[in-house]
C-alpha cells in the first residue's frame, strides 16, 4: 500500500468499500480458477465478497500490465490473509486499520506480530497481519517462493528495486481508488 496517500483519502476508500460491498461474489474465469490450488480456492471463497472482487480486479489489471505469471497470481491472492472463518472484519476494523497503520506504526506492527488477539479485536488483528498470514496460506497451499514473497511484501518491505513488486503495489492502490 502506498503510504504516501493521505489519511482522509484512505478513509474515503474504506467508505467506498462499504458502499460497493454488497454480497455479490465475482465470477472467476478459467485462467483465474487455474491459478487457485484447491486449498487456496477455499481460502478465497471465505473472503468477504468485497475483498474477492478487489482481488479479481487487481488480477484483471495485472493481466494487461505484465506477462509475469507470479505477479499475476500474487495479484489474484495477495489479500487472501484477510480470510477468517472464525472472525468478522467490520467496517470499523477497516477504518481503524487505516488510522493505526499511519499514526501508530511501531505499536501497530507489534500488535500485528502477536500470535493471537482477544475476541473484540480479532478482525483488526487479521487486517494488521493479513500480508504475513496470506504468505503463510500461500506457502501451505503450494505456491512458489516468489509468489509467497510478493504477497508477504505487498504492503511494505521487500526489495525497493523489485519492479514487479512495485507494479503489484501500484495496481493494488489504483484498484482501491477506482
Ligand atoms: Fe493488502
Ligand atoms: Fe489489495
Amino acid at each position: 500500500m502506498n503510504m504516501s496517500l493521505s489519511l482522509p483519502y484512505r478513509l474515503r476508500q474504506v467508505r467506498a468499500y462499504s458502499a460497493t460491498s454488497q454480497d455479490i461474489a465475482p465470477t472467476l474465469c478459467a485462467d483465474a480458477q487455474h491459478r487457485l490450488t484447491e486449498p487456496m480456492a477455499h481460502q478465497f471463497r471465505i473472503l468477504p465478497k468485497g475483498d474477492q472482487r478487489h482481488l479479481v480486479a487487481v488480477y484483471q489489471r495485472l493481466l494487461n500490465e505484465t506477462d509475469d505469471d507470479d505477479t499475476i497470481t500474487a495479484g489474484l491472492i495477495h489479500d487472501v490473509g484477510k480470510a477468517c472463518a472464525k472472525c468478522r472484519i467490520t467496517l470499523m476494523d477497516r477504518g481503524f486499520h487505516v488510522i493505526l497503520s499511519r499514526i501508530a506504526k511501531g505499536p501497530y506492527r507489534a500488535f500485528a506480530t502477536r500470535e493471537t488477539a482477544p475476541g473484540w479485536c480479532r478482525g483488526l488483528h487479521r487486517l494488521a497481519n493479513h500480508a504475513e498470514r496470506g504468505a503463510l496460506a500461500a506457502e501451505q497451499a503450494g505456491y512458489n517462493d516468489r509468489v509467497i514473497y510478493l504477497i508477504r511484501c505487498h504492503e511494505r518491505g521487500g526489495d525497493p528495486s523489485d519492479t514487479q513488486l512495485a507494479l503489484l503495489r501500484r495496481i493494488d492502490d489504483e484498484v482501491w481508488r477506482s
